[in-house]
């Protein structure tokens, strides 16, 4: 029996999520939480021929306890999304208080639930989620992620074009660091099947993955952020994630997670100086149960990323730090 909850399923990445989701034959419950349209979103996919049972809620009622009670994996993807012209820092002032919010409520009644964060900006979100379960004593850095999926989906599709590779699903990269621009690292020379183009083509794809969310913003002229591919990418860490809770072994992906407390991930703190980074993770029955180090061939043009990468990471994670602990 598996419950999962998307904690903002009647938006734009919310409701093609909870479709996703609803589809996976792992998972038995399905709830799905908004402060809007939740129960509209959840009549209409309970009429889907899959095992998973769907339940909608909104708050009034204490709905938030009851949607997230006792889940096994909570997906997030509440929030507001950036307009052109925005970083995703720009969300902080409004997505922190979401985030504190629903993980205040997870800590309450699903302490042990894997939580993945989408909500931007994650950088800043995870470590909010990470303070809050720390305070509240159920803190367990194997089961909180950062979703970063969806830099890696855009490195093999870029690949794929830029290579004339037509098996675009075995293509297999890298990112590692944060998720907003130069925080975005992705290590082509570390590529399934190993890829290579000229510094000028090369340098192209290290912007295109770094501001890929900006081209989908830029496309989408107000109407919001990426959604769908969103959703697909986040679908698919999540179902990684259930596919090792049951036992399925050898499954890695990388994700934005706290370092110090996941097996593996000390010596890349030391060698970054981040305590929040995505890395690429081995997943298991405990989670996060192996942080796998990245960092040891990087070619001196990635040095330089990942240089840049800290710099500005650094003071990401510290203003969610400081947003948990003087918040009321
Ligand atoms: P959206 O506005 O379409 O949907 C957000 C939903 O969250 C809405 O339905 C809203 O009612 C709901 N919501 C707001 N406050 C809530 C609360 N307290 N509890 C429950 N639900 C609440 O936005 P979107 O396009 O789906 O994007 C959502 C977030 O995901 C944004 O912050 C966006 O920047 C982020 N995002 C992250 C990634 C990533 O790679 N991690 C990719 C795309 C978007
Ligand atoms: C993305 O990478 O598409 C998301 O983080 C949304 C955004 O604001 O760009």
């Amino acid at each position: 029996m598996v419950k999962a909850v998307v904690a903002g399923a009647a938006g734009g990445i919310g409701q093609p999520l909870s479709l996703l989701l609803k589809t996976c034959p792992l998972i038995t419950e399905l709830a799905l939480y908004d402060v809007v349209n939740s129960l509209g979103v959840a009549a209409d996919l309970s009429h889907i021929s899959t095992p998973a049972k769907v339940t909608g809620y909104l708050p009034p009622d204490d709905g938030g306890k009851k949607a997230m009670k006792d889940a096994d994996i909570i997906v997030i993807p509440a929030g507001i999304p950036r307009k052109p012209g925005m970083t995703r820092d720009d969300l902080f002032n409004i997505n922190a208080g979401i985030v504190k919010g629903l993980i205040e409520i997870i800590a309450e009644v699903a302490p042990k639930a894997y939580i993945l964060i989408i909500s931007n900006p994650v950088n800043s979100t995870v470590p909010i989620a990470a303070e809050v379960l720390k305070a509240k004593g159920v803190f367990n850095a194997q089961r909180l992620f950062g979703v970063t999926t969806l830099d890696i989906v855009r490195a093999e599709t870029f690949i794929a074009e830029a290579s004339g590779n037509k098996s675009v699903q075995s293509i297999n990269i890298p990112v590692i660091g944060g998720h907003s621009g130069e925080t975005i690292v992705p290590l082509f020379s570390q590529a399934k099947p190993s890829f290579s183009v000229d510094d000028e083509k090369l340098a192209a794809l290290v912007n295109r993955v770094q501001f890929g969310g900006d081209e989908v913003v830029k496309a989408k002229d107000g109407a919001g952020s990426a959604t769908l591919s969103m959703a697909y990418a986040g679908f698919r860490f999540a179902e990684k994630v259930l596919r090792a809770m049951n036992g399925e072994k050898g499954i890695v992906e990388p994700s934005f997670v706290y370092l110090q407390g996941v097996p593996g991930g000390e010596e890349i703190y030391k060698a970054t100086g981040c305590d929040f980074f995505s890395v690429p993770i081995e997943l298991g029955t405990n989670g996060a149960e192996k942080a796998l180090n990245p960092l040891t061939n990087l070619t001196d043009k990635e040095q330089t990323l990942l240089k840049a990468c800290t710099e500005a990471l650094g003071g990401h994670i510290k203003k969610g730090v400081t947003f948990a602990n003087s918040a009321p």
